[in-house]
């Protein structure tokens, strides 16, 4: 488990890290009052970690998981309640998720329960998912009148086709752990309380093959669809950032913060 070793980085407190003998680095997002949404010093810890992992060559493979309730909520919507379109455009978050991105070393996703907006966004970023029964996958971003903004639409559709992912981002409706692997979101389901242990046998046997080859062939695995995403991602963004501007986001975040429904004008 992530907490009884010494951590990988110290300083880190939205992130629990621990480094085993067999070069697999875990790490554990670890804020479970707000259901793990990703606040912005989240993103630059989780950064920092793999930007330290990229240039170690302890480290082989990665586990990333959250928590047994929530792998995580999506972004701090309270974060977003007053940021403007400007606010949006000059976002340190941005280079957080680059940085995540460009995570050169294999990845392996062990999600358990809710795993929505930028948590699923999060999830896409790795290579292999393993989810727990228990697992929900969705973007409701729609629900507080914006978008997703971390490469969402662009990485859920070709990971799971037009007509799903257009039923998830427009309804905000979830996917259950057997219905994401149906469509390709994830790799295996298993019992919730097999998924790290799955997911780090597996990042233990990517461990042991050659790590320039498996570098290799995860930048490889990634061109079959990378180069399409670039100018989806750069609409995607535009969009997002434009919704920051409508008073339907304003509508849509401020009713989530006061636990009622929204009323969306169109405006
Ligand atoms: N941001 C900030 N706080 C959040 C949060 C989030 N994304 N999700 C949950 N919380 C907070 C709640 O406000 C609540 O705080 P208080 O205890 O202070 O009231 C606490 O976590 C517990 O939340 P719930 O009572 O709602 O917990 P639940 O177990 O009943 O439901 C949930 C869990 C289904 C995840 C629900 O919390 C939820 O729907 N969260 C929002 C999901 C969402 O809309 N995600 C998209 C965010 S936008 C985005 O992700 C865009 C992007 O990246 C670019």
């Amino acid at each position: 488990m992530a907490e009884r070793l010494p951590p990988y980085l110290d300083g880190c407190e939205d992130v629990l890290t621990s480094l085993d003998d067999a070069h697999v680095l875990t790490i554990r997002i670890n804020r479970p009052k707000a259901r793990n949404a990703l606040r912005t010093q989240l993103l630059k810890e989780l950064s920092e970690v793999l930007g330290k992992a990229t240039h170690d060559d302890a480290v082989r493979a990665v586990v990333l998981t959250g928590g047994d309730k929530v792998f995580a909520a999506g972004a701090d919507i309270t974060e977003m309640a007053d940021k403007t379109p400007v606010d949006v455009m000059n976002d340190p978050r941005a280079a957080y998720w680059l940085a995540i991105r460009n995570f050169p070393k294999p990845m392996i996703g062990a999600v358990n329960g809710f795993c929505l907006g930028g948590g699923n966004e999060l999830a896409m970023h790795c290579d292999v998912l393993i989810a727990g029964t228990s697992a929900q996958f969705g973007q409701p971003e729609i629900n507080l009148g914006i978008i997703p903004g971390a490469g969402g639409t662009q990485r859920l559709t070709q990971m799971i086709g037009k007509s799903k992912a257009m039923k998830l981002v427009l309804s905000g409706q979830f996917m259950s752990a057997n219905e994401a692997e149906r469509a390709g979101l994830v790799g295996e389901v298993c019992e919730p309380e097999l998924t790290i242990e799955k997911a780090t046998a597996l990042a233990k046997l990517i461990a042991s093959k050659p790590p320039v080859a498996a570098r290799l062939a995860k930048e490889s695995v990634l061109k079959a669809s990378d180069a399409m995403l670039h100018e989806g991602m750069a609409f995607e963004r535009r969009s997002f950032t434009t919704l920051f501007a409508t008073e339907d986001k304003q509508e849509g975040v401020s009713a989530f913060m006061e636990k009622r429904k929204p009323t969306f004008k169109g405006r």
